[in-house]
């Protein structure tokens, strides 16, 4: 980790390492003001060693707020708030920015109670509304606007600042030709489209000076259609740097753009190409980001000349700790993100505080302290999926005796199938963090052992922890007992000989889920695909082609829309990944009688056949908590958790047990 542990300059700051936290909005604050949530995420952040700390994005406009519970610099009203956050984190030895943001059209109208404003009048997707066209004066007001946000931030003692010019916002809108089609001297070429960011950073340096850094965060293809591509960027970053940014912050794809861009699915790293290449084209820092989460990694992209510095985001929501434990080289021992977005990205997406599924402690560090047990007492922890082996852990590091019990032969529960389907294997990390946590932390492990009430009344616990999970149900359909029939968990656990016509019944997570497994069973791996064409064996279009899909598969769901359980920001690569495998949806759609070779189902009162040689039931899910109706009363403290209490998600087992983890005094 030489590379990630070495000093690096913006200008004349000097960061202790390359590791840096890019602008993300928390949604911890209902005012624009900074708060005691806020600053105490931050302070973890920076206590667990991130060498730069971009806060924000923070709205220097009230029209370009970018959400609800956004922070705000738009008043010299926030500078103390904002003060105490720049103290905080610069006595725990970090360096600090603030993302000067405005939103553009990606405003709500309904939020900002105004109609949005961008370069031109493109309607955003996102929102519906469509903006109207700024005028010059009006420019030339946000570059004071701008400025106005810089100046607050230094005097709040920021280190430098970030201007927000990516991803799909007001400056990226004006430097992307897709939403910039003005004729006057902002719009056209190149040189006219860069003017507004352009005149933003002179103004800044200007007021505050030649010396105070700013950072700018670009996006280095917008991946979407008419927009600006790496060429763009590379030109853009070289309009940039002379006019006095010190330091160039990668985004990629707009929140438009159709290419997953932070999805679990997405290859670790997978933009460093486009990172490698501005940086080919400055002096400055570059910083690279994107699903980076392992330090071996970072610490290749720096060697490998791909950045200058490392943007670990919800990596560092995952463990904040991250730094200190890579330059320990305590590897094994750093909770990984596993970009699933479902407490960060997708509660972003709600409205909600960000949190996180690996750690339910971020944004809750003032309520989700640590502290040692009272009395230790023996606690018997009753099945070792996410709810079990987090509360076990948690328990444990806590000081209390803790005894953890599985049937079956390994420690994990669902999440050994939550990894199976494609593009889920973050999840694997995940499993063996957990793993090895409860090995360090001495907690006593029987595993093959089914736990009865008899069994808990002999231990004689203090406590028990039942996380027992949940159970797949089995719908009343005439024909469900025949021999094609399979539970989504079989079929992924490869207990199932599946055919060429797969009907999977129920169109939840794991329905979805399960048939984009069937569909890639049997096709073309990408590897093999990516083997055969660059030895001119196959044609691009046949590597496509032979990877789709390896069999017919249709999903059969009684409700109006197939995915509804997938968060925002997952939804929608669901959809595409199952399109762009072949797979039939059938929404409206009830199965109401199986027989050899086809099924029946009734779609909006009409009677259909559908081919299918093996039948996939993925219905829903029954808690497993016969043992808890069997202890109440029998044991001095008795609590459940996870699936078992209903089923649900990691998300809610993770923080149930986390949260009882700490509660047992
Ligand atoms: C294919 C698939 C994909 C999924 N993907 C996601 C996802 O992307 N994100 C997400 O948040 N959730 C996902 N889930 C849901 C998630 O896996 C569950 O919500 C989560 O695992 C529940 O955790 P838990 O600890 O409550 O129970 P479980 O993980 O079900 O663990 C319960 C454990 O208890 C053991 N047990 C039960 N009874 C006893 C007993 N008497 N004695 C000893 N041991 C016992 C079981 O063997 C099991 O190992 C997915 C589920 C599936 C099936
Ligand atoms: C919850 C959340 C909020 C974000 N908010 C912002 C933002 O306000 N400004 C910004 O430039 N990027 C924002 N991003 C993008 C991140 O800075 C980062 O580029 C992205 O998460 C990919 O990096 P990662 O894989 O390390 O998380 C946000 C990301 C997340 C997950």
């Amino acid at each position: 980790m030489k590379r990630l542990f070495s000093s690096c300059k913006i200008g004349n700051l000097e960061l202790k390492n390359r590791i840096a936290i890019p602008a993300m909005h928390l949604g911890y604050t209902k005012d624009g003001f900074v708060n005691d949530q806020l600053i105490r995420f931050y302070q973890e952040r920076a206590r667990g060693g991130a060498g730069l700390i971009i806060v924000g994005g923070a709205y220097i406009h009230r029209l370009g707020m970018g959400g609800i519970n956004f922070l705000s610099i738009d008043d010299d009203r926030y500078i103390p708030g904002l003060k105490t956050l720049a103290d905080v984190l610069r006595a725990e030895g970090a360096k600090t920015a603030v993302q000067l943001f405005h939103a553009g059209r990606y405003a709500y109208s309904f939020l900002i109670d105004d109609q949005p404003v961008s370069a031109s009048e493109v309607r955003s997707p996102q929102s519906g509304d469509t903006p109207r066209a700024l005028t010059i004066e009006e420019i030339q007001q946000l570059v004071h606007f701008f400025t106005e946000g810089a100046r607050r931030a230094k005097e709040a003692g920021f280190d430098a600042v970030e201007i927000s010019g990516a991803t799909g916002y007001l400056v990226s809108q004006f430097l992307s030709p897709f939403t910039n089609r003005r004729t006057d001297e902002y719009g056209g070429s190149l040189e006219n489209r860069t003017r507004f960011a352009v005149e933003i950073v002179q103004s800044i340096k200007e007021k505050l000076g030649n010396d105070y850094p700013i950072l700018f965060r670009l996006t280095f293809d917008d991946l979407v259609k008419g927009g600006n591509g790496l060429t763009d960027a590379k030109e853009i970053a070289t309009v940039l740097e002379p006019v006095g940014v010190d330091a160039i912050c990668m985004q990629v794809g707009w929140h438009e753009s159709r290419v997953p861009t932070i999805a679990m699915n997405v290859p670790r790293a997978a933009f460093g190409y486009l990172s490698k290449e501005i940086k080919k084209e400055v002096n400055i820092p570059v910083m690279v980001s994107n699903r980076i989460n392992d330090p071996v990694l970072a610490e290749e992209l720096l060697q490998d000349g791909v950045a200058d510095l490392i943007g670990l985001g919800r990596t560092l929501i995952a463990d904040p700790e991250f730094p200190q434990k890579a330059m320990a080289e305590r590897l094994h021992e750093i909770r990984p993100c596993i970009a699933c977005n479902q407490g960060c990205f997708d509660s972003v997406l709600t409205g909600m505080p960000v949190t996180c599924l690996v750690n339910p402690a971020a944004g809750r560090e003032a309520s989700f302290d640590v502290e040692p047990p009272k009395k230790t007492k023996k606690v018997m922890v009753i099945g070792s999926g996410p709810g079990g082996l987090e509360a076990a852990r948690v328990l444990s590091g806590r000081g209390h005796e803790v005894l953890l019990y599985e049937k079956e032969d390994r420690l994990g529960g669902k999440l050994n199938l939550c990894h199976l389907p494609p593009g889920r294997k973050e999840f694997i990390p995940y499993i063996d963090y957990l793993v090895a946590e409860v090995k360090r932390l001495k907690v006593k492990v029987v595993t093959g052992v089914t736990v009865t009430e008899k069994m808990v009344l002999e231990n004689n616990p203090d406590v028990v922890v039942l996380a027992t999970g949940a159970i797949q149900t089995l719908p009343q359909i005439p024909g469900i007992d025949k021999a094609h029939v399979y539970f989504a968990e079989s079929v992924l656990e490869g207990k199932a000989d599946p055919g060429e016509n797969v009907v999977v019944v129920g169109g939840g997570a794991v329905g979805c889920e399960t048939a984009l497994f069937m569909a890639k069973r049997g096709a073309m791996p990408a590897s093999t695909a990516l083997f055969l064409m660059t030895n001119d064996a196959i044609s691009s279009e046949d590597a496509l082609k032979f990877s789709r899909s390896g069999r017919t598969v249709t999903i059969i769901e009684m409700l109006d829309r197939i995915g509804t359980e997938f968060g925002r920001s997952y939804r929608w690569v669901m959809m595409q990944n199952l399109r762009q495998s072949d797979v039939t949806m059938m929404a409206k759609t009830k199965c109401i009688e199986i027989h050899d070779g086809h099924i029946i189902v009734e779609q909006e009162g009409e009677r259909k056949t559908v081919e299918a040689d093996t039948v996939v039931i993925a219905t829903g899910y029954e808690p497993v908590n016969e043992l808890y109706t069997r202890l109440e009363g029998k044991v001095p403290e008795l609590f459940l958790i996870g699936d078992a209490k209903g089923p649900r998600k990691c998300l809610e087992a993770v923080y149930e047990g986390a949260k009882i983890g700490r509660e047992i005094s």
